[in-house]
């Protein structure tokens, strides 16, 4: 496949295999050994470089980024983010001890030069994804905080410029009409969005993907239409948009994205891919189901909604036909009783053991209204519903909540696994719904999970 991209400044015009990663191509073929690798599962950071793509600079990891992803986008690694003298971050990192061995300051480097180029502050979350053995994180924070304000280096704007000149180019569709003929056409291609997930078929199952369809030129797919009542959110949005529309919308659950994954991969991952995978502990999903989601699928010329929980039919099966995919999915616009727990081992950068979400309306003391949803309770995310006809219609107190509570032990029988026991899950799940409790009462709570 060939692929046009800025490298350090350079044009560049590869053709390689389509599930080719950068990382690879970029150590093996053009000896830019400073982009390290560590995990190739997009967890330690080490191999993150930093992408324009004409509206934003972000930081992602090449171990998990293939060669077609990057068509018209300006890349830097660690050699060319230096070229012309050292960029702040970089003198920063040196003024404050910030790197021992450096198998990881490369990585450090890509996301400070990102969250430096956006203004951000929040430098906990901008380095939750890059993992040091030796420095210890307290210098490079510092080196983030005392690079705050500093000067844009020069590449910054060239860069930009050049992106600005693309036109779209390559044999992936541009947009979505061109994506359900493609589809359509050829059913058992694998579709490629951000490629958190399928990129590690390739680096960790080593699989060979005969056909794939990339996603990610298809701009269609990355908008998003709010009116005065919904918000239509494209497959094709980063996790790292919807946690933006959601801080405006939905704070809860824009804390809970503040912790899926990490800034890389939500600048890779889109809400499509994380729906379409079905996993029973991605973070979406009960989030989208407890807001009553309403999902738009098409295959070719049709299309059709859902309601989301009916998507996910069982563990590894969904609700679609060959050749037809996720064209958006929306959401009431305004849900104020919406609550999202994540509760996993780490706090930053870990899947869910448990995600509950609960939108639960209470009008007069009695619950008139209840949506609650869990990931990593069953085989799917799944909708809680023998809890909600406890609630519905109850007084909200703690008779009702004690009943709700029991009634979970109805509605799910979790599974034991690496990341719970399932006595566990289920206490954790009743946890959760009485922090809600606790919380719409404003009393203390003392179940570790997202401050809002
Ligand atoms: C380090 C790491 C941490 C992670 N942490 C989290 C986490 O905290 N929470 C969480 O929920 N997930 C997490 N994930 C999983 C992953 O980020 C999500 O599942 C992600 O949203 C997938 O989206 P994508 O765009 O990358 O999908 P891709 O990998 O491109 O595709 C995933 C699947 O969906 C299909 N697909 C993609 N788009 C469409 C579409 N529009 N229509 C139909 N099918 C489609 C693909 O064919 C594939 O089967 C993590 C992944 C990694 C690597
Ligand atoms: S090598 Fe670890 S995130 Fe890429
Ligand atoms: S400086 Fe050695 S791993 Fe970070």
């Amino acid at each position: 496949m060939e692929v046009s991209f800025l490298l350090n400044g350079e044009t560049v015009l590869v053709s390689q295999p389509a599930t080719r990663t950068l990382l690879d191509w970029l150590r093996e073929d053009r000896s830019l050994t400073g982009t390290k690798e560590g995990c190739n599962e997009g967890d330690c950071g080490a191999c993150t470089v930093v992408v324009q793509d004409g509206t934003s600079v972000r930081a992602l990891n090449a171990c998990i980024l293939f060669l077609p992803q990057l068509n018209g986008k300006a890349v830097r690694t660690v050699e060319g983010i230096g070229k012309d003298g050292l960029h702040a971050v970089q003198q920063a990192l040196v003024d404050q001890h910030g790197s021992q061995c450096g198998f990881c300051t490369p990585g450090f480097v890509a996301s400070m030069v990102a969250g430096h180029a956006q203004g951000r502050t929040d430098h906990d979350t901008v380095l939750a994804g890059n993992l040091c053995r030796c420095t210890g994180y307290a210098p490079i924070i510092r080196a983030a905080r005392s690079a705050e304000g500093a000067a844009l280096p020069e590449w910054l704007k060239q860069d930009a410029e050049w992106v600005a000149a693309q036109q779209p180019t390559g044999a992936a569709p541009k947009t979505s009409d061109d994506l359900a003929a493609l589809y359509l056409a050829n059913p058992d291609a694998t579709l490629v969005a951000g490629a958190t997930d399928v990129g590690l078929w390739v680096t960790k199952q080593l699989r060979d993907l005969d056909q794939v369809i990339f996603l990610n030129q298809c701009d269609d797919l990355k908008t998003v239409e709010v009116t005065d009542t919904a918000i239509r959110i494209g497959a094709g949005v980063s996790m790292t948009d919807v946690r933006a529309l959601m801080a405006e919308h939905h704070p809860s659950y824009a804390e809970m994205i503040r912790r899926y994954g990490s800034e890389q991969v939500r600048n890779a991952a889109t809400i499509g891919g994380n729906i379409a995978n079905g996993s029973p502990i991605g973070d979406n999903p009960p989030a989208l189901i407890a807001l009553g989601a309403m999902l738009h699928l098409r295959k070719g010329d049709t299309r059709r909604d859902l309601p989301i929980e009916d998507f996910f039919i069982d563990y590894g099966k969904q609700d679609r036909a060959e050749g037809e995919f996720v064209e958006a999915v929306t959401i009431p616009k305004s849900a104020p009783d919406l609550r999202c727990y994540k509760l996993s081992k780490r706090f930053d950068q870990d899947i869910s053991a448990v995600c509950g979400c609960f939108n639960i309306t209470v009008t007069d003391g009695t619950v008139t209204a209840a949506r609650i949803a869990f990931g990593g309770m069953a085989g799917t995310p799944k909708l809680a519903s023998a809890t909600m006809s406890t609630l519905i219609g109850q007084p909200w107190i703690e008779a009702t909540l004690d009943a709700a509570c029991d009634a979970l032990a109805t509605d799910y029988s979790p599974m034991s696994d690496m990341r719970a026991s399932a006595t566990y899950r289920l206490e954790a799940a009743k946890g959760m719904l009485r922090r809600y409790f606790a919380q719409s009462y404003g009393l203390p709570t003392n179940v570790l999970e997202v401050e809002v």
